[in-house]
Formats: C-alpha cells, structure tokens, sequence
C-alpha cells in the first residue's frame, strides 16, 4: 500500500490566516495527504504569509529561505507560497529570482485552487503561479481540518473597503463580502453539534458585516442568531472597527449572554490630526465617546486595542496624545506597533517625505509599552478574588504543573494541574489568586462546566500541523 504524502503548513499573521490554513489542511486531506508533525518530515510545505508589516514579509522571507536548504537534502519535497504577500505586486517576481525552490504560489482568493495547482505542479518543472485578482469573490463553505479543542474560528466577512491610509489589507484581500446568515447559523449549528462550545467570528471589519446581504443584516443580527444555539458557551468577534461599532451592537452584546465582555477597539492613535490622515473616520472624541457608552452598557467589559506609533509626520505633541488617551482609556492589553511602510499605499509615500526618525520611533514604543504594562498589571491586580470561568486550552509550556486557560474576557489564566484531573478544552469556575502583568494565576472553585471533549477533539498526541507566528 503507498504510503500517504505528508504535509506540514507554516502560519504567519492573523486568525483570518490561521483559518486560512484550516481550509488548505482540509483540502489537502480530501487530497490523500496526512499531517507532518514539522517541515522536516514533510513532502510538502505550505507557507501562508502576512504583509501586514514589514517584520512579518521578513519571517516569511526567512522561512523560505530555509527552505531552500531543505529541499536541496529532499528533491522531492514540494513548497507553496500562500496568503496576502502572494497578492502583492513584486511578490512573484522575488520569488521567481531569489526563491526558485518554490513549486506552486497562490492567494487568498483561489485557495478552492489548490488541489488543482498542486497536480499541476507534480508534472511541471516551472514553478506554478495562480493568484486571482483580490476583486475576485472568495469561495465560503470549504472543507477544513479545525486545529480542534473547544475553540472554532468561522469566517462571516471576508476583506476591508475602510483603505486606512497605512494598511495593505485592502489591497491583499480585497473588497468586503459578507456570507450569508443563514450559511453562517448553519456552520454554527455544525459546530456545535460536534462539541466545539467557543466560536470567534471573524473579518478583517466584523461590524461592517451584512451591509452587502440582500436583504441586509448587520453583526447584531448575527450575534442575536447565533445566542440560541445549544452547545454554544461562547461567541467572540474579530476584529473591530471603531467607526462601525453601534449602539445597537453595544445593546445586544450587554443583552447577550454568550457574546465574552471583551472589546477589542482598535484606535490606531490618539490625535484627531493623526487619524484624520490614517483615514480611520473618526475623532480622538468620538473614539472617547463610544468607549463610554460600551463601559455604560457594560461595566464589565475588558477593552484592548492596537496601536500605531511613528506614523509619517507624527509629532511629539501627538504622540503625547496617544499616551493621554491610553491614560484616559486605561486598556486591559494593548498590541503596539512601529509605523511598517507599506508599498502602494498613501502613507507610504509620505513616509518617503516625512518620516519619524527611527530612534523617534522605537523610544515612542518603549514609551508606550511601559505605560501600558504598568496599566495592564493594574487592571489584572483588580481582578484577585474575583470569580470567573475559564476555557482550559492545554498544559502551559513554560510549566508542566499548571494548565493554561483563557477567560472569555480573553486574559490568560495559569491554575494547577491536579492529579487525575483532565481539565484539557473544558470550562472550569476559577477564583482569581493573583496577578501578573501577562496573565492571571487562579484556584477551581468547583466541577468543571463541560464534559471532556469527544474524540475528535483531542489533539493532543497528534501532530497539529498549524503553527502560528506572527
Ligand atoms: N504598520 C504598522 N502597523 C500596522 N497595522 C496595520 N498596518 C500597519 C502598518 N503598515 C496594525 C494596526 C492593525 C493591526 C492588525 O496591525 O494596528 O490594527
Ligand atoms: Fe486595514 Fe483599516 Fe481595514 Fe483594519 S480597517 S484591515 S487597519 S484598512
């Protein structure tokens, strides 16, 4: 009997890519292929890549590199680039000179391709490039081969029409296309039915979701469809644009009891002047606003954001702005980036004329940083004593005695292994014992909430073939 070829996917970037990765793992099993536990027992290698930032091309770049290596040992091997890079101008024609290794490159709108590609490739010496044009529909309801656990990402919105003057998404994955309820209700409904009790929906701007459905819905209609669904403990979102947040989005998730008191609201910066250029569409005061009426409607929420620093021209009396607003805010977590050039979009080119120097830049970001851990260690501080419920993701890596879990506020939570205790993708009541500024450390206060995970869930000893860097 042939031995079944193994593949082995790499990951950079988001959770649209992680979910990316599902359905080309799904593909490729249709296919005959089994999961490789790394590139080294591989005979094929996807790379799935992230343009969002220069740092993230660089990983890729590097990856690809070592590929190269690999498949001089391995002749056999097959490597396919995949994900934003391959939609962007110049991408192929890099590969094409510096990367010849490389058999089969495709985007983010033909993944449905890639069965088709590969057989393409085993009979071609010429390395195989089909990437549809990012104003191309994406195909929704694929096969897929979810990482498993409790844990589901869902797709409801594919792509971005918001072009903020320094992103590549617009042009990497192309114009919003939202699918329909009832597909999403459907995949829901799946999901649940084999055990899968957390769902993240995700888009690159969920709350723009719907406006193109005939007829039209809106992100809290969706929420509000998905709530009855037995099974489903959870329901998360991401990620959020501030501009499309509504008061009628605010009133169902205080209303909700599934959708986690989580808010994720990325303001970008805090100088009307600076947002004005990023063409995000709103104020430093309406952003201030809106997180008032969501601490209104829910006391509880744990609000976290993205933020840019060294955005062409961006003074120091703005960036003061940006650490003002982080005072003001006082967010749980804060994911904080340099300014990263993005080619073919406009602040790019300011950028060529009026760039933050680089010192500038990287003393903004420490400065940022230390603010907000200070912050974070405070809001996780107020958090002991305090009961919540965890979702047990697995044994933590750094310390084989305690398991690490996440509440649905999205805080990471370590509490002790017991023996004979199997709290692996369960929900469990915790009371917070203490407080780091990364995590929280906690105790059970009592039976776990969910029974163990059916079989299909239990990922442990088995290859997972994703792995996520960004
Ligand atoms: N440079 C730096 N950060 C960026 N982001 C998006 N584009 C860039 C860029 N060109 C950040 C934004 C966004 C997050 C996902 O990545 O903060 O919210
Ligand atoms: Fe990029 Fe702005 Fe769209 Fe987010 S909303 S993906 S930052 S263009």
């Amino acid at each position: 009997m042939a031995v079944a070829p193994r593949y082995y996917i790499r990951t950079f970037g988001c959770q649209m890519n992680v979910r990316d990765s599902e359905i080309m793992a799904g593909e490729l099993e249709q296919m005959g292929y089994r999961p490789a536990s790394g590139d080294a027992e591989a005979d094929l290698v996807v790379v799935n890549t992230c343009a969002v930032r220069g740092s993230a091309e660089d990983h890729a770049f590097g990856y690809i590199g070592n590929l190269k290596a690999m498949k001089q040992e391995r002749p056999g091997l097959t490597v396919a680039f995949a994900g934003c890079m391959a939609q962007e101008p110049g991408t192929i024609a890099w590969l094409r000179r510096h990367a010849p290794h490389v058999d089969v490159v495709f985007g983010t709108h033909n993944l449905h391709e890639l069965p088709a590609l590969l057989e393409r490739a085993a009979g071609s010496r010429e390395m195989v490039v089909d990437v549809w044009e990012a104003s191309e529909e994406v195909q929704s309801n694929l096969p897929s081969r979810r990482a498993g656990g409790a844990s589901a990402f869902v797709n409801i919105i594919y792509g971005c029409d918001k072009f903020c003057t320094y992103c590549i998404v617009p042009f990497t994955r192309g114009r919003e296309q939202s699918r329909p309820v009832a597909d999403i209700v459907a995949e829901v409904e799946a999901l649940a039915a084999q055990g899968y009790q957390d769902v993240t929906l995700l888009g690159q701007n969920v709350n723009s979701y719907g406006h193109d459905l005939e007829p039209t819905a809106d992100l809290a209609d969706l929420l509000a469809a998905l709530e009855p669904i037995d099974g489903i403990r959870w329901l998360r979102y991401l990620t959020s644009h501030p501009k499309d947040f509504s008061q009628k989005l605010i009133d169902t998730i205080a209303a909700g009891s599934k959708v986690t008191r989580h808010v994720h609201l990325p303001v970008q910066a805090g100088s009307s002047a600076v947002l004005k250029k990023m063409n995000r569409k709103y104020t430093r005061e309406q952003y201030l606003d809106l997180v008032e009426r969501v601490r209104r409607a829910i006391p509880d929420a744990v609000l976290t954001t993205d933020i840019i620093v060294g955005f062409p021209g961006e003074t120091e009396d703005e960036f003061a702005e940006t650490l003002s607003l982080v005072e003001q805010v006082r967010y749980d977590t804060a994911f904080t980036f340099i300014y990263s050039p993005r080619a073919g979009t406009p602040a790019a080119r300011w950028e060529g004329r009026n760039p933050v120097p680089e010192m500038a830049k990287k003393d903004r970001l420490n400065r940022l940083m230390a603010l907000q851990y200070r912050i974070s260690l405070e809001k996780n501080q107020a958090w002991v004593g305090r009961r919540d419920v965890v979702l047990v993701e697995g044994v933590s890596k750094k310390d084989p005695t305690v398991w690490a879990a996440r509440s649905g506020t999205n805080k990471v939570v370590l509490l002790p292994r017991e023996p004979g205790l199997d709290l692996q993708h369960r929900f469990v009541p915790v009371r917070i014992a203490g407080a780091r500024t990364f995590f929280l450390t906690a105790v059970r206060t009592g039976d776990p909430l969910s029974p163990p995970l059916p079989e299909r869930g239990r990922l442990a000893p088995a290859p997972v073939p994703l792995a996520l860097s960004l």
